[in-house]
């Protein structure tokens, strides 16, 4: 997905290749989004111009271009107040290309720049308008038009600030989207945006901030007035300021850096002070001056937006000693399963407290279902948890997926308890979804992994999954604590239910090894890897397995195709001989989950399906299980735990092995091909 970074220094002197620097490294944290081509954009060396070099292809092809393109001594000489901005793009409208790279621009001049997040519905109208008023078009992209629409405003109302500029374009524009913009005619100004697309300013000083809150505005500039032009333009008007805000003290600083990001990750390194901006936010730095205005005054609005505090460090976003992101993540899990249950699990006094949760446990047992909706992975985690929910909850219990439940209008009901799974927090059809339920009066929990998100802003209630920052765009351990978080609900759901005791005792036992078992299961390794070689080179993989391990098996498949774009299919194996049977023979290569589960008998029945058939699967069976073991000459064998569990363990070997076959076919493990880690347009 794309990824915005900005980087304004206020009275701190850089040099301008200082600048560029920190916009390719904030780049480079953000690479692990998605994304096809990159750009930056800073001023000239005589700051009365605008320089932009877009590259295809990685950051480092951005990189090398720059060291290039960047030589004079000029480049070298600090300034002391400068605003560069950055993009990495994931093409949505035009292919791939520099041309279609952002910045995109205002005209031949570059006197209006700017980097864009999201999708311009409208843009199509909006193009057929500025064409009417001369404009011509270099690209085939949305932002352009955006670019395009704040020079025409520009001309058309001279008096505008610059921010005026951006949100008048801004109320003209339909769809969800962030922005950065730079200008040459409002030297060492800077105007972002959001609107469904998340952005948030990264603050840096050398003292102690004088405050927490960034007062909200509304309405204009003092200094400059609206022309008479506006109210015949028919264009919205601006609001009034409001006058609430005195509480609040504006940030206004004698040197200061501000970062716009699209996710912390980029800002980091830089400082752990930042606000998250709210849709329908503008937030403009003008003579080192941080302002924050809404775009439509509305009676919840909060006065002023908070400075957090971010607890997140460098190193848990670097790689370490591992050679990708996500084989990092996936041998994280024995520590992030952990901290998903810190300080929640008391082995001790087999107690769970979800303290996000815990004040609509009343409320949430009165409901009349428990829906459960997300995309990806996060939607798989929501298959492997169904049937203990079931159990545990005695509730009816619907798993969505976000864009099919929002194609369908599903209906909702007040007291219908809905769950968005969301590692990012950000995923459109997931958000869109939730504000659906929510307009209907359900009960909004979100499971996030990311603290700060819009799911997690937007939800009553929820549970932070403590993964930990997940960069490879492959999920992995996202999912296995998004597993383990809903085991818990069902855990303290099934409190007060005297029937179901030793179930849950039996579950809380199993979640007290868990670390231990994966690190068994990590052990497995080497020998994946082998299978890996005898598969890498097929074109397709089917995965087969029921009950609590049919998740497993889509989410296997999942991984396999994501990052190593082989065919694979998920196949519940109950459906075996109603098609998929067909496409088994002594070449079509086969995984099997055969478990010592309320299942078995029927998982040894499409085994023997499958093998009378000639074909050779390899299968994932429980350690020590000889009599499993002999259907085949390729087997992995896992530790035992409870059944609801086992498909934490077997999820492993599979994430496992689509890494191996991903490094063997010579993929990019952790930005797979034309996907995105947060998909922040539907
Ligand atoms: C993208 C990612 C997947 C992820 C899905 C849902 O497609 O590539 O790995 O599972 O989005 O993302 P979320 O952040 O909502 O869990």
């Amino acid at each position: 997905m794309c990824g915005i970074f900005a980087y304004l220094n206020y009275l701190t002197p850089k040099s301008r290749l200082e600048v560029l620097d920190l916009l390719v490294t904030g780049l480079k944290r953000l690479e692990y989004r998605g994304y096809d081509s990159t750009g930056v954009a800073i001023d000239s060396p005589d700051s009365k111009n605008i320089v932009m070099v877009k590259r295809m292809g990685k950051v480092k092809v951005l990189e090398d271009a720059i060291q290039e393109h960047f030589t004079g001594g000029e480049y070298s000489e600090p300034v002391a107040t400068h605003i560069g901005i950055a993009h990495t793009r994931w093409a949505t409208h035009g292919e791939p290309c520099e041309r279609n790279s952002h910045p995109q621009r205002s005209d031949e001049g570059n006197g209006f720049v700017v980097v864009h997040n999201g999708i311009i519905t409208n843009y199509n109208d909006v193009k057929t308008f500025l064409r009417k008023r001369g404009y011509e078009f270099e690209s085939e992209t949305d932002t352009e038009v955006f670019a395009k629409l704040v020079h025409h405003l520009w001309k058309t109302h001279p008096t505008y600030s610059f921010r005026e500029l951006v949100e008048q374009a801004i109320l003209q524009l339909e769809g969800a989207f962030a922005v950065a913009v730079k200008s040459k005619h409002f030297p060492g100004e800077c105007v972002a945006a959001r609107r469904s697309s998340p952005l948030l300013v990264g603050i840096k000083t050398k003292t102690r901030l004088a405050t927490d809150h960034i007062p909200i505005l509304y309405g204009k500039d003092d200094k400059k007035q609206t022309s008479d032009q506006d109210a015949d333009s028919g264009k919205p008007q601006v609001l009034p300021r409001s006058d609430s805000t005195s509480e609040f003290m504006p940030l206004e600083e004698k040197e200061v850096e501000y970062f716009f990001a699209s996710d912390a990750s980029a800002v980091i390194e830089h400082t752990n002070r930042v606000i998250y901006l709210e849709d329908d936010d503008v937030a403009a730095v003008r003579d080192g001056t941080l302002s924050i205005h809404r775009l439509k005054k509305s009676l919840d609005d909060p006065h002023a937006r908070e400075i957090t505090t971010l607890k997140m460090e460098i190193q848990q976003i670097m790689k370490g000693n591992y050679d990708y992101f996500m084989q990092k993540e996936i041998f994280e899990q024995p520590d992030s399963v952990v901290n998903t249950m810190r300080g929640r699990v008391r082995f001790d006094g087999n107690a769970i407290v979800l303290g996000g949760i815990k004040d609509y446990i009343p409320e949430i047992k009165r409901c009349r279902r428990l829906m459960l909706i997300g995309c990806g992975t996060s939607y798989h985690s929501a298959v492997a948890t169904r049937q203990l929910l079931e159990e545990l909850t005695e509730l009816p219990v619907m798993v969505e997926l976000a864009s099919d439940f929002l194609d369908r209008n599903t209906p909702i009901f007040r007291d219908d308890v809905c769950f968005f799974i969301s590692q990012s927090g950000e995923t459109a059809d997931t958000l869109m979804a939730l504000r659906y339920c929510k307009q209907r009066g359900a009960l909004i929990m979100g499971i996030t992994n990311t603290v700060g998100s819009s799911i997690c802003r937007e939800s009553h209630c929820g549970v932070h999954i403590n993964a930990g920052p997940e960069i490879g765009v492959a999920s992995t351990k996202a999912y296995t604590s998004q597993f383990i978080s809903l085991v818990m609900f069902a855990l303290v759901m099934s409190e007060d239910r005297l029937s179901l005791q030793q179930r849950r005792l039996e579950i809380l036992q199993a979640l007290s090894n868990l670390a231990d078992q994966i690190r068994k299961v990590l052990k497995l390794d080497s020998k994946v890897q082998e299978l890996a070689k005898d598969l890498y080179q097929h074109k397709s993989l089917l995965i087969m397995g029921r009950g609590y391990n049919f998740a497993t098996c889509l989410e296997g498949a999942l991984k396999v195709k994501e990052l190593t774009y082989m065919h694979s299919e998920g196949i519940m194996a109950g459906e075996l001989k109603h098609g998929p049977l067909a496409l088994v023979d002594d070449s079509m290569p086969v995984l099997m989950i055969v478990l010592r589960d309320p299942v078995y008998v029927k998982c040894m029945n499409a085994l023997q399906q499958v093998t009378s058939r000639k074909g050779c699967p390899i299968i994932i069976c429980e350690e020590g299980d000889e009599e499993t073991k002999a259907f085949s000459s390729r087997s992995l064998e896992i530790p035992r735990t409870v059944d609801c569990l086992q498909g934490i363990l077997t999820v492993i070997p599979m994430q496992l092995l689509s890494y191996h076959i991903a490094v063997l076919r010579g993929c990019d493990v952790d930005c797979p091909r034309n996907l995105a880690k947060s998909v922040t347009v539907e």
